[in-house]
């Protein structure tokens, strides 16, 4: 095992590049299964993530080639598995969007239960009803899905929760449907409308992707697509946070800051300069940080993936802000590691209390999950001595090479192996 370690207290400067989403590159991977032809992919991040969401698709027969760093090719001309096995979904709960594809397609799916994971029970109960809305014949069995249906119809759905998977995996099945399909109440992410736009290169025929309501008119077939994969705007906000906590001086580039908005707003309510234009952001820290209250919701307010990496910064400010968390039941698990780097937060049901402290101090701490694995770096960054930070391989979920990229902003951060072994 790995672990980070950080020796805080640089002010960060210089610029660093913006990786391809996570959130947006799974989708679409997931989305060549529909495809009688090679999804041809660029900008696809390096990620724990994405070579598991490949070996899936592998093993439900589409052919993979390329990626670490190349165009990633995902052709399904061949494919007939219709078995996503529970030793890949456990691992990845994003596998779950593989369901509606492969109904789709194949008339069949047999996907395991995801299961929950540190930040809630995240169920898929949604996904399950719109795809019984859109005729499939659903049982539960041994702990899989198993879904069939000869020819999915159209329909409306309305969705209790915007789930964002939810949409996507229903604008997936949706798409090969006979006839119209509405989604209502549909998540609003970025990734969301990315994955419509190429649906639709695909030959698809879906409106309003990317707001609440969608409108899907099934085709017969879905083909080939080139695509590059949009920045990731979760990574770009981590990145900004990181120059706000050090005080420093930080330009990422490669992005749409147009997809962070309410987390740009938080920031200069916290005391930073932003300056910014169509694809780049550039953030000026400054020595004293505000503090500033942050309730997480559905695009576009603040994203709950940007949720524990402002806390971190808030840990910081002077004065007190609370942080409310909507989305999830139990995502306040970086609260505890970061009280022992000396933070003063108190947990009251779905909020947090931030009292913030001059300094935090540098401690060993342990990742928990991807966006409290990124809080306990950002803090690391900021406290005064060395931090260490085990069970890494969460961060490598979803980061790209997140220790080089902020040790080219001139962070004293490294990774080792973990003599803890944890
Ligand atoms: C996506 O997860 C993201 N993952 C998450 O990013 C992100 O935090 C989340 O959306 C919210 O923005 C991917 O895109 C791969 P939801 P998802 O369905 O789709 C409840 C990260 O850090 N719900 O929008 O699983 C659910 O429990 C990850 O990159 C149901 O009740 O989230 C949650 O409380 C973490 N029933 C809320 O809705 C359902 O059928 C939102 O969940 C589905 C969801």
């Amino acid at each position: 095992m790995e672990r980070i370690v950080i020796r805080g207290g640089t002010r960060l400067r210089g610029a660093v590049a913006a990786s391809g989403a996570k959130n947006a590159a799974l989708p679409i991977m997931a989305a060549s299964l529909l495809a009688e032809g090679p999804c041809r992919l660029s900008n696809v991040p390096e990620l724990r993530d994405v070579r598991t969401m490949a070996t899936l698709l592998e093993s439900l027969g589409v052919r993979v080639a390329g990626g670490a760093g190349a165009q990633l090719v995902l052709d399904a001309s061949a494919a007939t598995g219709h078995r996503a096995a529970y030793d890949l979904v456990r691992t990845m709960r994003a596998s779950v969007l593989v369901l509606g594809p492969l109904l789709a397609r194949f008339g069949e799916a047999q996907v395991s239960l995801p299961g929950g994971c540190a930040i809630g029970a995240r169920p898929i109960n949604l996904h399950l009803k719109g795809l019984d809305k859109l005729g499939a014949e659903i049982t539960i069995d041994e702990g899989y899905v198993c879904a069939r249906s000869r020819r999915l119809r159209g329909a409306r759905i309305y969705l209790d929760l915007p789930s964002v998977t939810g949409t996507m995996n229903l604008m997936m099945a949706a798409s090969l449907a006979r006839g119209i399909t509405l989604i209502e109440n549909a998540a609003c992410e970025p990734e969301v409308a990315e994955l419509g736009a190429v649906l639709n290169d695909m030959g698809a025929c879906i409106e309003g992707a990317g707001t609440d309501h969608i409108r899907i008119e099934g085709v017969q077939w879905l083909g080939a697509v080139d695509h590059s994969v949009m920045p990731d705007r979760i990574e770009t906000g981590t990145f900004l946070v990181a120059g706000a906590i050090t005080g420093g001086d930080v330009t990422v580039r490669g992005c749409r800051p147009a997809h962070l908005e309410a987390v740009i707003e938080k920031l200069i309510e916290a005391g930073a300069e932003i300056q910014m234009d169509a694809d780049a952001v550039r953030i000026l820290g400054s020595d004293r940080v505000r503090a500033a209250d942050v309730k997480t919701g559905g695009y576009p307010a603040f994203a709950t993936d940007m949720q524990a990496q402002f806390m971190a910064l808030m840990a910081i400010a002077e004065g007190t802000s609370v942080m409310a968390e909507t989305i999830f039941e139990n995502r306040f698990m970086h609260v505890a590691e970061l009280r022992r780097m000396g933070a003063d937060i108190r947990v009251q049901g779905n909020s947090a209390v931030v009292r913030g402290v001059k300094r935090l101090s540098g401690a060993p701490v342990m990742a928990t999950d991807l966006r409290a694995s990124a809080s306990l770096i950002l803090g690391g960054l900021a406290a005064e001595g060395r931090t260490t930070v085990s069970r890494i391989y969460h961060i490598d979920r979803g980061y790209e090479q997140i220790e080089k990229k902020l040790s080219a902003l001139g962070a004293q951060i490294w990774r080792e192996k973990d003599p803890g072994g944890v």
